[in-house]
Parts: C-alpha cells; structure tokens; sequence
C-alpha cells in the first residue's frame, strides 16, 4: 500500500518535471544539433591532426596489462593542457577526469589502454618501438579519441548540466581492468556509462550495436590429468594420459551439444593440448585449457561445474586423475555484455543524427567478451562498435592479428560520439537529480 501512495507521487513528480524541463536549454532541437556541431569541430584539422600525433605516439610504445605507465602519463600530460582535473592513480594506471559542473547527474565515457604481447607486423613509420608488444586491437585509437572528446567538451564545458567522467582504464585483455576500477568506488554517482570498440569490418562512418545481450560471459579452465608414463610399446605397463585427455575432449563436446538449450548459445573449446615428447614414450600427464562462453549467468555456471565433473569423470574411466582450474585469481571471468534498453533508444537518436540513421547498423550478438560488461553489471551501459573499413582501401585485417591497423578517419567519428553521447544524455537526465532529492523530502 505504501509502495502504492510513493509510485503516485513519483508519478506526479514527473509530469511536474516534463513541464519544468521542457524549457530553451535542452530542447529536442538543441540536443540533436549538438551531435553535427562536435562531428565538425572533431574534423577540424586542429583537432584531426591532434588526435592522429597522439595516437601514433601511444602506438610506438605499447604497454601490456597493468603496466600502462607512460600511456598514463601522456593522458595526464594532455589533461593537464586541457586543464581537466583528474583522479590518479586509480587500479595501478587509471586515470579518472571529469569535465563539467562537478554535480550530478554524472555519465561515463570509457577507453581501454592496453595492449597485446604479439609482434607488429606492419611497415610503417610509427610502427611499435617495443619488440613483442603491440596495439593490435586498437586501444591506442580508444585512448585518442577519449581524449578527443575531452577537448570537445571542454571547449563547451558551460553548456553541460552536470559532469562527464572520463574513464581510461587499464588491462581490458584478460585483466580486468574494469572490475579494479569499479572496486575503487570512482563510479559511484554515474547513472549511465557509454564505451566504444574499432571494428576493420564495418565502414568509416557506421557504427553497429543492439539492445540487451551483445556479447557473452567468458571463463577459462585449465586440467591437468595424469597417469603413469612408460614405454609406448608395453602400455599395459602404463596408465595413458594422452588417451584419457583425448576422450574428455570428446565428452566435453557433449556439454553444448546434448545438454544445453539449442536457443541458448554456448560454448566450450579446448584450445590447448600439451602432452609428451618422444615417438615411444607414454607420457605421466597432459595438461588441456580451454574457454567456456554462455550469456545468462545460470547456463554459465552450469558449464563450469559440468565442465569440471566431465573432465574428473572421463578421466577416472581410463585409470587417470584429474585436476581442474578455472584460474579466476588471475583471469577473473568476465560477465557477459549487456546493453540497456533505454540508453540503445537514445544512441540511435545521437549516433542516426550524427551519422544518418541508415549509417546505424543493428547488429547481431557474438561469443567474444569484453571487461566493459564489469560496468553493465553495476550501472546502465552501453556498447558499440565503431567503423574504419575504407570503401578505396582493401580489406582492413581483423583484431587481434599482427598486421591489425587502425584507420585514423575513424578517430573524429568516436571522438564525437562519446562527447555527444554524453553531453545529450545530460541535457535529457538534468532533472533527474532533483526528483529523486524531491522524493525523499517528501518521505521525509
Ligand atoms: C557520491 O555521492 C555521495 C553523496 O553525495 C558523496 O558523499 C560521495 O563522495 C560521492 N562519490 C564520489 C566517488 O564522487
Ligand atoms: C590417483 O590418485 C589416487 C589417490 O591419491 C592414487 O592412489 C592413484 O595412484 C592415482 N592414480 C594415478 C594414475 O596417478
Ligand atoms: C581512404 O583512405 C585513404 C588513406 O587512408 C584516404 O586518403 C582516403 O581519403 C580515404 N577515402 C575515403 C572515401 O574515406
Ligand atoms: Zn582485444
Ligand atoms: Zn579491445
């Protein structure tokens, strides 16, 4: 009956407040007139060729993992310019700026600053200074344009109504970098956070997302099953490893294909075999890992603990022992990537006035993972994937490879979709502060 009165009241509230708002400074027009005026001012070669120096600075000098030192410092040094405040350090390397009024309501802007322990193999100018690391899923270009934004909205820091939280975060590749940030409690007023991801497949100019499940929780396992090694001639002698490995493989196939929903998509791959060395020996033990992937946390949970029980089992048929690990205290599972409904209704707003609305693909999900679902789990999120294919170049190569290369045409389009995303949603979500302060006076 209470909950009854309060929903009327919260209810009257805000037809008071659609009335109050409804006023010059954040009107419909004004709001979507800001995505055009950022998209031109991120296009000035002032600030294009900013962003590309940038850029390819934090691309000759990858940092793997919580080791994102200097990139950090060069973040600092162009916030300093800028002159936006900041927290630091915040998990080892991040760095948090803000930008606007220094009061509710706060938004989120998210980029990622790590890089991957692989070779670049790319000939070019800027091309990696550091042998072994490279920016190969285009972190550098996250950063670039993070900062791009910043100097959007600092330039047009008076019109914004309430504060925009620069997030750079450390250690998206296996680290969970977004979970450490959230833990240091630097997120706690935000009531929405937005982030970006480059895609070589999708055009310059496009970008691609959906409402709700967009991309999948994620875990690793790693077994080792031992037996007794001897010679491969007189395996009576023996207690094979390599055989009992080869048939928990096979029963592991049967968790997504048997046992799971076939409307529930899932996955388990065993993607590491390591066991013996010589043509006529029967080795003491393999070792496998792999990765499991599903989108609800119940269908999730059920493949580890079925994973492990399969893996012990199997193994126990062929006279072998087993242990399972699922190596969370160093690679925490990542939570699968959800997008809220309201804030996918207002990307398309911005992002098809920016763009044009047939330049906003809606996208299907995927198995792959991203550490910015840590934030979903905490705070309204939303995710999206930004365009570099060139229609005159050919094909961009995928993520994740050593030939991977960053289109810099795409770095204003981000740039001004993280400002604009931001500095609308605050124009819509200015008097949201107040009814909830105008609630509990009431209560009171
Ligand atoms: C969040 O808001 C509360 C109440 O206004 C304040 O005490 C706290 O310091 C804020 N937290 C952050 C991280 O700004
Ligand atoms: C498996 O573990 C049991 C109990 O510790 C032990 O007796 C047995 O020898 C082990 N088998 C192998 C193949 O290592
Ligand atoms: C394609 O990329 C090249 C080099 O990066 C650039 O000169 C050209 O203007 C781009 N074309 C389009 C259509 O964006
Ligand atoms: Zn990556
Ligand atoms: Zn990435």
């Amino acid at each position: 009956m209470a909950s009854f009165t309060l929903f009327h009241l919260s209810i009257t509230i805000i037809f008071l407040h659609v009335l109050v708002s409804a006023t010059p400074s954040s009107s419909l027009s004004e709001q979507l007139s800001i995505p055009t005026h950022f998209l031109d001012f991120a296009k000035k070669s002032e600030t294009f060729d900013w962003m590309v120096k940038i850029r390819r600075k934090i691309h000759e000098y990858p940092e793997l993992l919580y080791e994102e030192y200097k990139t950090s410092e060069l973040i600092r040094a162009e916030l300093d310019k800028l002159g936006i405040s900041y927290k630091h350090p915040v998990a080892e390397t991040g760095v948090i700026g803000y930008i606007g009024t220094g009061n509710a309501p706060f938004v989120a802007l998210r980029a990622d600053m790590d890089a991957l322990p692989m070779q670049e193999m790319v000939e070019w100018e800027h091309k990696s200074k550091v042998p072994g690391k490279m920016h190969a899923c285009g972190h550098d270009a996250h950063v670039t344009m993070l900062l791009g934004a910043a100097k959007i909205l600092k330039h047009h820091e008076k019109d914004i109504q309430g504060t925009i939280v620069l997030v750079f975060q450390p250690a998206e590749e296996g680290g969970a970098g977004a979970k450490r940030i959230i833990e240091s409690g630097a997120l706690e007023n935000v009531s929405a956070i937005f982030g970006l991801h480059v895609m070589p497949y999708i055009r310059v100019g496009e970008v691609a997302s959906r409402s709700g499940a967009m991309m999948a929780a994620s875990g690793r396992f790693e077994a080792t099953i031992t037996g007794k090694g001897g010679h491969a001639a007189i395996p009576q002698h023996s207690v094979d490893p390599i055989l009992a490995a080869s048939n928990v493989i096979i029963s592991l196939q049967h968790l997504v294909s048997r046992e799971s929903d076939p409307l529930d998509s899932q996955v388990v791959t065993v993607a590491k075999f390591q066991g013996g060395d010589a043509f006529n020996v029967i080795p003491d033990s393999v070792t496998i890992g792999g990765t499991f992937r599903a989108f609800s946390k119940e269908s999730f949970n059920h493949l580890k603990q079925r994973i492990e029980e399969v893996i012990v089992g199997q193994a126990a048929v062929q006279r072998c022992n087993a242990t399972v690990d699922f190596l969370e205290e160093k690679k925490p599972f990542y939570p699968a990537n959800i997008n809220d409904g309201e804030l996918h209704k207002h990307f398309q707003n911005v992002a098809g006035s920016l763009l044009g609305t047939d330049k906003v693909i809606e996208k299907g999900p995927v198995m792959a993972a991203e550490d910015f679902a840590f934030y979903q789990e905490v705070i309204p999120g939303y995710f999206f994937l930004l365009g570099m294919q060139n229609d005159s170049s050919e094909k961009l190569p995928l993520l994740h490879t050593p030939h991977f290369r960053v289109n810099e045409d795409a770095l204003p389009y981000g740039a001004a979709l993280h400002a604009s995303l931001s500095a609308t949603y605050l124009l819509k979500h200015q008097h949201d502060v107040s009814i909830v302060e105008g609630k509990y006076h009431d209560e009171l």
